[in-house]
């Protein structure tokens, strides 16, 4: 490969990244969902200008986003399938975090992070991500959205890598929309669980697609972690500490352990940067905490560091097979 063809695709990723999330953001996969559709079909249908589209749809056919048949009607492909709205795990949220225009900006004043050491985005707005979703519901919308379809595509997965049978109960702290805690209530029929979070995050019910014997043993709590969170055996912490400072991760760490039932376990959910497979996606999620909310990734060493700060011990690393390893703060002594 030419490497200066490597180079150009990399400088130039931002534009695939726009063409993709405009696709998004118009709903181009759920509008091909129902079966082929002519340019101007389509260009009606969403709401585009029709010699326009066919200017984007160009650009993601070449990508193998979309296809066109002999008659020049456009279709999903299995990437653009993944656009969907319905389908488990979608990516539209994703795409879509990219149409807020101050994702967008902070992303192209990251260079004033690296030479600051400060956080992007309130660097660049005057406001700290959470405050500005807070004032703006559809991009709060979008990232809690977008956090649960990825949760969802591990929340099985995780809730099975760990052996709940000796706990009782589980708060999912900094939980979203629950998406996780669904999971583990599912997995594990002894476990009742609540979600805890912010209010703009706090669910009102479970999800639709959760089973009765999930419904009634699910409870939402709204607050601040800085604050209190509701005690419980358990309290799972999926990228949580990642958003933060390791000063703000230690208060959070702290409030969690003074409210654990006795023999109770933190469980932090969380990529790893040292872990052998995962070290791009690791070291691009660390830049994304640098330029959105401000936090890090961590190795497991950092994890150990932060666990001692709350007065927590480190137990036993468990490993899924997801992006993510559970890694266990134990508040007794050995
Ligand atoms: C990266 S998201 C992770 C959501 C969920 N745990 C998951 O993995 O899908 C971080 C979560 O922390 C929540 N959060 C931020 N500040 C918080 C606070 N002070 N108290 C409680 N939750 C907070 C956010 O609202 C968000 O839902």
């Amino acid at each position: 490969m030419d490497a200066s063809a490597d180079l150009r695709s990399m400088i130039t990723g931002l534009r695939v990244s726009a063409a993709v999330s405009a696709a998004a953001e118009l709903g181009i996969s759920d509008e091909l969902a129902a079966g082929p559709r002519e340019p101007g079909q389509l260009a009606a249908a969403v709401g585009a200008d029709e010699d326009t589209l066919r200017r984007l749809m160009r650009v993601l056919m070449a990508l193998g986003v979309y296809s066109e048949d002999v008659t020049g009607r456009y279709a999903n492909t299995a990437l653009g399938e993944g656009l969907r709205s319905d389908v488990p795990g979608s990516l539209r949220p994703l795409a879509r975090t990219f149409q807020d225009p101050a994702t967008w900006a902070a992303w192209g004043h990251l260079v004033h992070s690296v030479r600051t050491g400060e956080n992007t985005f309130e660097a660049l707005h005057g406001i700290d991500v959470w405050a500005y979703r807070a004032e703006h519901p559809e991009a709060n919308a979008v990232f809690n959205a977008n956090m649960t379809a990825l949760t969802s595509r591990m929340g099985d997965a995780v809730a099975a890598a760990y052996d709940f049978a000796a706990l009782s109960t589980v708060v999912d702290v900094g939980g979203g929309h629950g998406i996780l805690l669904e999971s583990v209530l599912a997995r594990h029929e002894h476990l009742t669980g609540t979600v805890f979070d912010l209010l703009q995050a706090t669910p009102t019910a479970p999800s639709a697609a959760a089973p009765a014997s999930v419904v009634s043993r699910w409870s939402a709590v709204s607050g601040s972690f800085f604050e209190s969170v509701p005690a419980a055996d358990a309290h799972l912490l999926k990228k949580v500490l990642h958003d933060w400072s390791d000063e703000r991760c230690i208060a959070i760490l702290t409030t969690c352990r003074k409210s654990l039932n006795p023999g109770g376990v933190v469980l932090v959910v969380e990529s790893l940067l040292d872990r052998p497979g995962h070290e791009l996606e690791a070291a691009v999620s660390d830049l994304n905490m640098l330029v959105m909310p401000g936090g890090r990734e961590r190795t497991v060493d950092e994890f150990a560091v932060l666990f001692a700060g709350a007065g927590l011990r480190m137990g036993r690393v468990v490993e899924t097979p997801t992006e993510v390893v559970i890694i266990e703060g134990l508040a007794e002594p050995p």
